[in-house]
């Protein structure tokens, strides 16, 4: 599927903050590694969110039901997104720094001094800092050499998994060069010593579509601020692996995926801003621009509005990162193919969500599409 000029343009309109001029001049955003713009549809959102709903989670009132049911409509978009199996495999955090040293606090309770992580010199320093800060803790952290082509060197790679890695931490593209990394042979060399693969996707995220059962990773990081929506940071971890792990968490959190390694209040109005970005994602796909009108895959037949803005198609998978060069700019609404199996669909919310959702008729349905405001769909605002 080709991106034309005349897309091109029509997605620059959907972006607010390219209206603005410098010196009588439109602009042009080219710090695409740093973050991207938001389109109108995640600031409708978030400003939706303020407007009609606002309220804490666990709450026996509309709008507190409203917000719950957002928080889990959002996990399932992002499962979606991510290719994960389901919404129970999808945590959510302040970014994807905050969450990496939580999961690494997380492990290292499994670990061993003298156990290793490995780490590279091609990534970002969110996916080193981590990592390097449990060497208090006795963790041997190995780092894998840069090549001067910018690339991995992948025998230097090989040499520092040892029988004693216990992490293998890398990024699937780097947002200083674009390298996209081989990630499949990384996952082949760290399943041989019965090692993690952790994968942060927060440059890659942004270019391609994420398959994480087909990456066959234990955990991927990505943050929303760098498709399209707000600061928030996403972590999958394979299905029961961190119901296994000792996070930090209060004595009233959740003891399980996904809630387990989330601290406190999450961010609802930026969450609203998560899931309209992935819309406003797979609005770009082949199914999003013949199927305008039609629910999103993850939420079966409920009812979404049909206002101008696009619906949505469910993100796209692919198969595992090739090593090869991503841009270090984003492509604004890059077409995403699709293949999802309706098998593969997130599951209903977990037992301790439901009662609270379905007590009462007026928070059972979807509060907001992506083009609908936070109305209650009672009508009691
Ligand atoms: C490749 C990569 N990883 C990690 C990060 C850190 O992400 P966050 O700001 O969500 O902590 C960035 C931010 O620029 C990044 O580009």
């Amino acid at each position: 599927m080709t991106f034309t000029e005349a897309d091109c343009l029509r997605s620059r309109g959907d972006f607010p903050a390219l209206e603005r001029t410098v010196d009588d001049r439109p602009i042009a955003y080219l710090d695409g590694p740093a973050g991207t713009q938001v389109p109108r549809a995640v600031i409708d959102a978030i400003t939706c969110y303020y407007e009609k709903c606002n309220a804490n989670s666990h709450g026996e009132f509309v709008t507190s039901r409203e917000s719950d049911l957002l928080v889990h409509e959002t996990r399932e978009a992002a499962a979606a997104f991510l290719g994960a199996p389901s919404w129970r495999e999808v945590s959510f955090g302040q970014n994807m720094t905050t969450l990496a040293f939580s999961l690494s606090r997380a492990l290292v309770r499994e670990w061993q001094p003298g156990d290793e992580v490995v780490i590279t010199q091609l990534d970002h320093e969110a996916n080193r800092g981590p990592w390097l800060s449990l060497e208090e803790r006795g963790i041997v952290v190995r780092e894998v050499a840069v090549q001067p082509d910018g690339r991995l060197d992948y025998s230097d790679l090989e040499r520092k998994v040892t029988s004693r890695t216990r992490l293998v931490a890398l990024g699937l593209a780097s947002n200083a060069l674009g390298t996209v990394n081989d990630v499949a042979y990384a996952r082949r060399l760290a399943s041989s010593v019965g090692a993690y693969l952790l994968l942060d996707a927060v440059h890659y995220a942004a270019h391609f579509p994420v398959d994480v059962t087909a990456l066959d990773t234990d955990f991927l990081l990505c943050s929303a601020y760098k498709f399209y929506g707000p600061h928030v940071g996403l972590l999958y971890c394979r299905p029961g692996l961190l119901d296994r792990l000792r996070t930090d968490k209060l004595r009233v959190q959740e003891d399980e995926a996904p809630f387990k390694i989330e601290t406190g209040t999450l961010n609802h109005a930026a969450l609203a801003g998560v899931k309209a970005a992935i819309e406003y994602i797979a609005s770009w796909g082949p199914e999003g621009r013949s199927a305008r009108g039609s629910s999103p895959p993850w939420k079966g037949s409920a009812p979404m509005s049909t206002g101008s803005r696009p619906t949505t198609t469910t993100p796209s998978r692919r198969s595992p990162a090739s090593p090869s060069t991503a841009p270090t700019s984003p492509a604004p609404g890059r077409p995403r193919s699709r293949s999802r199996s309706t098998a593969s669909r997130p599951t209903k919310p977990p037992a301790s969500w439901e009662p609270r959702a379905s007590r009462s008729g007026t928070a059972t349905s979807t509060p907001c599409g992506p083009s609908r405001c936070w109305a209650s769909p009672s009508g009691a605002e």
